[in-house]
């Protein structure tokens, strides 16, 4: 441990070492770093867009990869609403306080649990996390940027008004996705030793 170490044991500034670990993992070790693992390390949520629009067919791709996730029973209780038309997107802005992302978006993905599709309260929504997470991989993958919007849920009445859908069409979320206006995003997680409750 070098002297300033020594005086180092915030936080963040352990998840800064942990960052330099795996910076230098990556750079020593490349082989190490898989598509899969490149991708759910590097995905940030991206709330800045392009102008540039998404080809409706890429929107399309991404929508069949969240259907690739995984359901109990393979009930695939997911739904989605691809909005792009500029008039509906609009309405969608005066539904949450991150109305600034979506005004900037080039597309709105409305991710719905259907009910009638169910099994299991839990296990269903399990299903829908993993969905949506697909999502946001894809999207990183084709470069394009995205974010999952949970504070519209609110306004989950509204949006399904909105778009005329039926009752048991329940809002998981809004997934805002553009072409990133800069790459500059950072995040941090909690280091996984201080996650790991047990371990034998
Ligand atoms: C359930 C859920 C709800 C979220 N809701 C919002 C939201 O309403 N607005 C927003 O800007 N980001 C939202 N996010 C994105 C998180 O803020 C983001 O994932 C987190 O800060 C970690 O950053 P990262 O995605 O870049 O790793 C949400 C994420 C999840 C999983």
């Amino acid at each position: 441990m070098t002297k300033t170490a020594k005086y180092c044991l915030t936080e963040p500034c352990i998840l800064e070492i942990l960052d330099m670990t795996n910076r230098i993992m990556k750079e020593k070790y490349p082989e190490k770093m898989n598509s899969i693992l490149q991708a759910i390390y590097n995905r940030r949520s991206v709330r800045h867009f392009s102008d540039d629009p998404i080809d409706r067919e890429v929107l399309r791709e991404i929508i069949r990869a969240g259907t690739w996730a995984p359901s109990g029973l393979n009930n695939q209780p997911w739904r989605f609403a691809l909005i792009t038309d500029e008039n509906i997107k609009k309405e969608f802005e005066g539904l949450t306080r991150y109305w600034k992302v979506i005004k900037g978006a080039r597309a709105l993905i409305g991710v719905f649990i259907d009910r009638d599709a169910m099994y299991h309260e839990v296990k269903d929504h399990q299903a829908m996390g993993a969905c949506i997470q697909n999502i946001l991989l894809a999207a990183y993958s084709l470069g394009i940027g995205s974010v999952w919007l949970g504070e519209i849920l609110k306004s989950s009445g509204e949006v399904r008004e909105l778009l005329g859908l039926s009752e048991q069409l329940e809002l998981m979320a809004v997934v805002a996705m553009g072409y990133p206006a800069h790459t500059e995003q950072t995040s941090s997680r909690i280091p996984v030793e201080k996650m790991i409750i047990f371990d034998q």
